[in-house]
This record gives C-alpha cells, structure tokens and sequence, in this order.
C-alpha cells in the first residue's frame, strides 16, 4: 500500500489507475471501517483511503486532541484490506490556511446531531468536498452508523452535481449488538457492558413499529426513560423518515429511529432502518 501525505503525490500516483472507489476515514480504524474498505473494492479497481482527524467537524468542548490516533496499526489494517493507497495529510498540507470558503448544508445540518453538535455537517461537506476533489474517486462509501452524515454528504454530491456515486455501507456491530466506533474506546469496562443498552432501546422501538405502533412520540419518550433511568443523558431518540430525517407524515414512509446518548464522558450515536 503506497502512503501519500502530500496532495501532489497522491495525485500522480491516481494517474491512470481506472476507477477510484474512495473511504474516508478519522482513523483508529475497526471492523466497521474496513468492511467500507473491502466493500470498495468491488466498486473500483483502485481503493483509496484517508486519514485525517478533521478539525473543523468537531467543537470547541469536542474530543478533537484526545481523539485517538493509531497511524502506524491503522496502516497495517488498511493494507490487510486491500486498499492500495492511503491519503494521510497533515493539517498544514490540507488547510495551508485557515479554510474560509465552506460547505453550508442546508436545514437537514440543523437537525438531530446538528442540534447538539453545531456547526459540525458544516465541518464533515467541507473536509468530504476538499478530499472528493484531491482524490476524484468516481464513487465513495460511507457507513449508514453516521446517518446524517450521509444522507449530508448525498445532499451535497447530489446538488453540486459531483459526478460521484455515493455508497452507504450497513453498520458493523459487535456480537452485543453495540455498533462499532472509535470513541467506545473511551468507555470504562461496566460502561461498556451498559453501552448495549442504546441498541436494546432501538431494537424495542423497531420492533414496536413492525408490530404496528404508530405512537412514534410514546416511544421516543419510553426509550429516553429507560436510557436516562440507567445513568444516561439522552440527546435525542427520534423516529424520522429516511428520506430527510424529517418527522414521518404518513404511515407508509420507510423509516429509520435514531439516537444520540451519553454515557459518562462518552457521547455514542447509532440508528436502526425500519
Ligand atoms: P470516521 O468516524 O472515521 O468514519 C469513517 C467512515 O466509517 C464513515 O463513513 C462512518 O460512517 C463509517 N463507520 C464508522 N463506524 C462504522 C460501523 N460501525 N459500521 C459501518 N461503518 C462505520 O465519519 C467520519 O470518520 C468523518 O466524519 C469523515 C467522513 C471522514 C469526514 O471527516
């Protein structure tokens, strides 16, 4: 696997190289990461991966310097999974200089996570808009684990007519049913043990609704009151439309309940297609 930390190699190096399926990544990469990785060889002859903890998504009381950096394990992994080669910038290769020009997405930034975390889909189109263009992959995965996100970066290449196909991957989960993220790095081992409660929650409400409810609000409020009943401060639990998160105005909308808790110090999110 070839490792470009500068924007002019890594554009040499693409030259010729077919179809570029594209992953991008924060690093400390799981299982969840690299089943992206393996799923983008099937869509390109060349997989490209990146790596950059992108300051602009996160805020001022975010995890930005303690957010875990793993380069040289996540390398091997990313090697063991067929990629051929990684973008890994610097912040001063990337942002030489303070990044002015942004993507502003539009009303669907302020919902649910973009409540909580302000300015944060901002962070994710612009740093998403700057890398499709040093890459010019012709498709690029993302994980469904980051919903809003998606659907953001969808929007985006939708409206900006990127001629890129946008690829969502299923969430990897361990065999609790916790879905896989960097940040359950930072649970202590009985938070950890709690953490399943959040997929248990989402399990209860899918499987309400399959059942028949359509009380989506009486849901919500019951999932809330178990989280925070175990210790949890809940952000939200919102049963939306997939379409555009937006709350369902018909009993016939495809549907996706999603949830944003903390546990301790450690704020997880994850979702559940209905
Ligand atoms: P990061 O959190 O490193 O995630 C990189 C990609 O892996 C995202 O598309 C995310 O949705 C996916 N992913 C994470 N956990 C997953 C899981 N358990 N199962 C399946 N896919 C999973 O998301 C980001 O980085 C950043 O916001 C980024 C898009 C790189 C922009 O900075």
């Amino acid at each position: 696997m070839q490792i470009h930390p500068r924007i002019a190699d890594l554009r040499a190096a693409l030259k010729g190289r077919g179809r570029i399926a594209f992953v991008p990544t924060m690093g400390n990469l799981h299982a969840g990461h690299l089943s992206l990785m393996r799923e983008a060889r099937a869509h390109g002859d060349t997989v490209v991966a990146s790596i950059f903890v992108n300051r602009l998504q996160f805020g001022p009381n975010e995890d930005f310097d303690q957010y875990p950096r793993t380069f040289e394990a996540d390398c091997e992994k990313l090697a063991a999974a067929g990629v051929d080669l990684l973008f890994a910038p610097t912040e001063a290769e990337l942002y030489p200089e303070p990044q002015e020009y942004v993507v502003e997405p539009p009303a669907i930034q302020h919902l649910l996570d973009g409540e909580f975390r302000p300015g944060h889909f901002r962070g994710v189109a612009t740093v998403v808009l700057k890398l499709f263009n040093v890459v010019q992959p012709q498709v690029a995965l993302f994980g469904k684990k980051d919903y809003q996100q998606l659907l953001v970066i969808r929007g985006m290449t939708r409206q900006l007519a990127l001629p890129i196909d946008i690829v969502g991957g299923e969430t990897v989960r361990a065999d609790d049913g916790l879905a896989l993220s960097s940040r359950n790095g930072y649970l202590s081992p009985a938070e950890r043990q709690e953490a399943t409660r959040l997929y248990r929650e989402l399990s209860r409400i899918r499987d309400a609704i399959r059942a028949g409810e359509t009380d989506y609000a009486g849901l919500e409020r019951a999932a809330v009151a178990a989280l925070d009943g175990a210790g949890w401060k809940t952000d939200y639990v919102a049963v939306r439309q997939q379409s555009d998160l937006r709350p369902p105005t018909g009993p016939e909308r495809a549907l996706v309940v999603l949830a944003a808790s903390r546990l301790g110090a450690t704020r997880l999110i994850d979702n559940i297609e209905i």
